[in-house]
């Protein structure tokens, strides 16, 4: 089946889906982006993905393209062209189309708006979490405001790259303390020895994640503790269990660190239960 994308107002065969080449996002990564997942033909969270993205965009100074109950359209609206039950949706908005210059374009150029969605392999997801995922540290060499969802990404990618290449599924940001940041494309999370959920407090050194907002709720509903506090690489080589969180891999249990096991090296219970349980604290739209 030929993909469908969203692009300036109109919906388009994936080959014909073009941008300009003086769009700002492509001269300058000027714009801002989300991924939600889809899960049964719905939109996970959709409303607070669509609250960062308006923080997002706010703190860059890029207008709306569109009020948030048009975006959601065209959103549902890729979804269904594309037939999409499981997979993601992703949105981009750029600061638009002018001749490159630094500076912002006049007052009233028109964001530009792509959204495409498409299926992921549910039970290839199911099998890398029962298998869990290797992690490898690198310094987080990163602007400081990754708070910002920014389409901006090439530290991200050259260390996600640099995982794969080590035979691993995704990178740890380590910051000039010590202290991990969050993953490439994901939140981190231990828990300690003696059952303490642990993972970095919300500031301009990390994304918000939306998965790591739901799975906060579920650990309160499960009754376990939780500290919302830096944790160090030796600290996470230490833990009984470790785990990270995003939209398009919910809750992944990472059974290795810099190549050495955490805890007995296999997904642990707690990551195991929050994973099960995150769809049931998900709003779905
Ligand atoms: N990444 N931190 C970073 C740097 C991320 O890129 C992401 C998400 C997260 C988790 O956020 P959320 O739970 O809202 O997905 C944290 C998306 C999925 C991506 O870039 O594909």
């Amino acid at each position: 089946m030929s993909r469908i994308a969203y692009v300036n107002g109109r919906y388009r065969p994936h080959r014909e889906a073009l941008i300009h080449v003086e769009d700002r996002g492509y001269q300058f990564a000027d714009g801002v982006y989300e991924v939600c997942e889809v899960r049964g033909a719905r939109i996970v969270d959709e409303r607070r993905h669509m609250a960062r993205l308006t923080r997002s965009l706010a703190e860059l100074r890029i207008g709306l393209p569109m009020p948030l109950t048009a975006l959601s359209v065209v959103l549902h609206e890729t979804v269904r062209r594309n037939r999409v039950r499981d997979g993601i949706v992703y949105l981009q908005v750029t600061r638009g189309v002018a001749r490159r210059d630094h500076a912002f374009p006049a007052a009233g150029t028109a964001p530009a708006v792509v959204v495409t969605a498409r299926a992921l392999d549910a039970a290839k997801g199911e099998k890398v979490a029962a298998d869990g995922i290797a992690v490898v540290t690198m310094s987080d060499n990163r602007w400081a405001r990754p708070d910002i969802k920014s389409v901006s990404l090439l530290p991200n990618i050259l260390a996600k790259q640099a995982a794969r290449d080590a035979g691993a599924r995704e990178a740890w940001f380590i910051d000039a303390k010590g202290f991990v940041t969050e993953g490439a494309s994901s939140n981190a999370w231990i828990v300690t020895p003696d059952g303490e959920v642990v993972t970095r407090p919300v500031d301009n050194s990390i994304l918000n994640g939306i998965s790591r907002t739901v799975v906060l709720d579920a650990i309160a509903a499960q009754g376990l503790r939780l500290a919302e506090r830096p944790f160090t690489v030796a600290e996470a080589r230490a833990a009984r269990e470790a785990f990270v969180t995003a939209a398009s891999q919910i809750v992944q249990p990472v059974v290795r660190i810099d190549g050495a096991p955490v805890g007995d090296g296999r997904p642990g219970p707690v990551a195991t239960a929050l994973r099960r349980e995150f769809h049931r604290h998900a709003e779905f739209t």
